[in-house]
């Protein structure tokens, strides 16, 4: 017998070798796209700090909706950018503010045929840009904000979602969200709960993506990125609460999260790469540095090997053209 013995690399030799004993893949279905329409706009607007993400006009979004859905991927998260934001963020919650306009333009568009999710939150309509009600004091008032939710949530509900997403990190936001819709006559509607969330420098492009010019950070809400058995107790929370599903965000910088929030709960768990994540690998691409498309699929594939079943990127309907053509 030579040596050594033992040699892994004959499962490496062939490209169908590979590709047999390959252990994890990501399939268009499992994959969310986020969009942001903002109100007012004729034409479909870039966001320079995420190269290839747009603000979308009503119009553009109902059809970038349709050829997303076309091409495979399961979802849309929509995001809403209002023209006037105020203290109180009153045009998440108006029927007719754009983000819930625009729900019902894309459940008109797709229907069924993908899940049209909404992001439940105040920071994108609140003029000092926090995710709640400011209390006198100027700190964010946890339970002014769960009221404040409640009826966004129904609102979003109303409009046709699927599913919505509460994503403020305030105590109890699921519980209040759960119980209004119920109440409200939309027992069917999912909760797709951020349940761990960490306060990340990660989220600088969405900002810019939204328009907000945030007044201080989210520390006093947001995680604290040393811990993580806080993010186990927010998960058992939000389930007991009522969610049907949770997610992790970011997603690269927190894969032992995700694996542990896998372990920790029975529920379908989502990971959120979010806009700083995308925009990284782009700029780095952009500067010839790497191979964008190897990049992305290595990150979305990590992403599902570390225990999410479902992943919301900026690149989904890129990598479900990468997906079809690797598979
Ligand atoms: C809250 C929300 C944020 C993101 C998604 N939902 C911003 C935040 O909590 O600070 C960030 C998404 C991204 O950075 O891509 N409405």
């Amino acid at each position: 017998m030579s040596y050594p013995e033992v040699r892994p690399r004959r499962l490496r030799r062939s490209p169908a070798v590979r590709r047999l004993v390959e252990e994890t893949r990501v399939a268009p279905a499992e994959l969310v796209l986020p969009m942001f329409v903002k109100e007012g706009l004729a034409e479909p607007r870039p966001i320079a700090s995420m190269p290839g993400v747009v603000q979308h006009s009503r119009e553009s979004l109902r059809k970038a909706a349709a050829e997303a859905v076309h091409a495979g991927i399961g979802g849309i998260m929509l995001f809403g950018v209002p023209t006037d934001k105020d203290e109180t963020g009153s045009g998440g919650i108006d029927p007719d503010g754009i983000l819930n306009v625009a729900i019902r333009d894309v459940i008109a568009e797709v229907g069924d045929a993908a899940v049209v999710m909404s992001d439940l939150c105040l920071d994108e309509f609140t003029s000092h840009g926090h995710c709640g009600l400011l209390a006198p004091d100027g700190t964010v008032d946890n339970d002014a904000t769960l009221a404040a939710y409640a009826q966004m949530g129904i609102a979003q509900a109303e409009a046709g979602a699927h599913m919505v997403g509460p994503s403020g990190m305030m105590d109890g936001q699921v519980g209040v969200v759960r119980r209004a819709l119920d109440a409200a006559g939309h027992s069917d509607t999912a909760i797709l709960a951020y349940a761990v969330k960490y306060a990340s420098a990660f989220y600088g492009p969405f900002r810019e993506a939204v328009e907000s010019s945030l007044q201080g950070d989210r520390r006093t809400y947001q995680q604290d990125p040393a811990n993580l058995r806080e993010s186990l107790r927010e998960v058992r929370l939000d389930v007991a609460e009522g969610a049907d599903l949770v997610m992790v965000k970011p997603a690269l910088p927190y894969l032992d999260v995700v694996a542990a929030v896998r372990d920790e709960v029975d529920v379908p768990v989502a990971a959120y790469q979010i806009s700083g994540e995308y925009s990284m690998v782009e700029a780095a691409a952009a500067n010839g540095w790497i191979d964008r498309d190897r990049a992305v699929l290595e990150t979305l594939t990590s992403i599902r090997r570390a225990g999410a079943q479902i992943i919301l990127t900026y690149w989904a309907v890129d990598a479900a053209r990468m997906l079809r053509e690797r598979y």
